[in-house]
């Protein structure tokens, strides 16, 4: 695969005539960058801060070598870690995700590790962990800084000797599985803090991906926009040929403190609002967005967006979560994913 792919033909730049105060969008051509031939499906951007950490996706994907991910929220740390998978002997064999943040600890032990029969009140049956499950194929540790300090031993081995038992059992399995993990927490600090073993930071780091922040790659954002702006008007059946140049460049401009996942959501919501095919985000909107990202180091910048996109979409359903024109389709994420988020926020239904 020639990572020269990701050179897209539908440029800003090029589009953007002094006289014309709207890009106009090629179809045809963005249909290209929908459906790109770059071996990186679903990857889009062509900033050489991309091609890096692309490049290195290629170097270690055909071993069997753990991978940290690192990066801001948003970055695209799944969509690599899949990339990973998807590029590597493993391809066959199942993707298997766990996010140690959704889990509570107790219960996460026995996802990871599984349990027998009557391993603690309530396992009334056996159940296969996700260790287990698999076997010969990734294992994406989401969220890895998460995981309690008693748990991390027991993680520890598994990188180690490939070794685990399931909760109630003596037996010792053996699993052959690739570990791709994933945090945007500061590792190195927690273990100064005593809340992350270094024994288990040194294994999970043999090959960690720095993945930069949107900010850092404004060169990706125009791109972006016109693959959501049509990916969205596509599900909503929906005409948008046109982007104002000047919303462009405030889209540009943006800071992005919820980086790609923010974006998404700011054209998601841009494409519903917009009433003819040319694109409107809500100037209000955009210039309070373009303030908050000033702020970027503060957290509750990207939960506040979020939370107000969730329930404006979460408006649109009428509270229905789930089928198919349900929020969760609609925010492209499935009905548990949701659930969580809208736990994570405080979403909820109002009487
Ligand atoms: N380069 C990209 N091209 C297209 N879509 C992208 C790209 N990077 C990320 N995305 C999209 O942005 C959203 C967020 O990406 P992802 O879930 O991989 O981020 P993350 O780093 O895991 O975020 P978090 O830390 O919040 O879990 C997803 O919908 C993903 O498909
Ligand atoms: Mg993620």
């Amino acid at each position: 695969m020639s990572l020269n792919n990701l050179t897209y033909p539908l440029q800003y730049e090029e589009l953007r005539p002094d006289t014309d105060p709207e890009i106009t969008l090629d179809l045809d051509r963005l249909d290209e960058t929908l459906n790109p031939e770059t071996g990186f499906e679903g990857i889009i951007g062509r900033s050489s801060a991309l091609r890096r950490v692309l490049e290195m996706v290629e170097t270690v994907a055909w071993g069997d070598s753990t991978v940290l991910l690192l990066g801001e929220t948003g970055t695209g740390k799944e969509l690599i870690a899949r990339a990973i998978h998807s590029h590597s002997p493993r391809i066959e064999r199942p993707f298997v995700k766990l996010n140690c943040a959704a889990i509570p600890t107790g219960l996460l032990e026995s996802e990871l590790f599984g349990h027998e029969r009557g391993a603690f009140t309530g396992a009334i049956t056996q159940k296969i962990g996700r260790v287990e499950v698999a076997d010969q194929g990734s294992l994406f540790l989401d969220e890895i800084g998460d995981i309690a300090l008693e748990l991390q031993p027991k993680l520890l081995r598994v990188l180690q000797e490939r070794e685990f038992e399931r909760l109630g059992s003596t037996r010792t399995k053996k699993v052959d599985v690739r570990i791709v993990a994933a945090t945007h927490r500061d590792l190195e600090g927690m273990i100064l803090k005593g809340e992350f073993r270094s024994d288990l930071y040194y294994r999970l780091n043999v090959f960690p991906i720095s993945i930069p922040p949107l900010r850092e790659r404004p060169e990706d954002i125009p791109l972006l926009v016109e693959h959501f702006v049509q990916e969205t008007a596509r599900k909503l059946n929906k005409t948008i040929d046109a982007i104002p140049s000047d919303t462009m460049a405030a889209l540009t401009d943006y800071q992005w403190p919820g980086n790609i996942r923010e974006l998404e959501n700011v054209i998601e919501r841009a494409v519903i609002l917009s009433r003819g095919s040319i694109l409107r985000v809500p100037h209000r909107d955009l210039q309070s967005r373009v303030t908050a990202g000033h702020s970027s180091e503060k957290p509750e910048t990207l939960a506040d967006v979020e939370r107000e996109h969730i329930r404006a979409v979460l408006k649109q359903t009428r509270w229905v979560l789930s089928g198919p024109s349900g929020a969760a389709a609609r925010l492209g994420m499935n009905r548990s994913t949701l659930h969580f988020r809208m736990k994570k926020l405080g979403i909820v239904r109002p009487c």
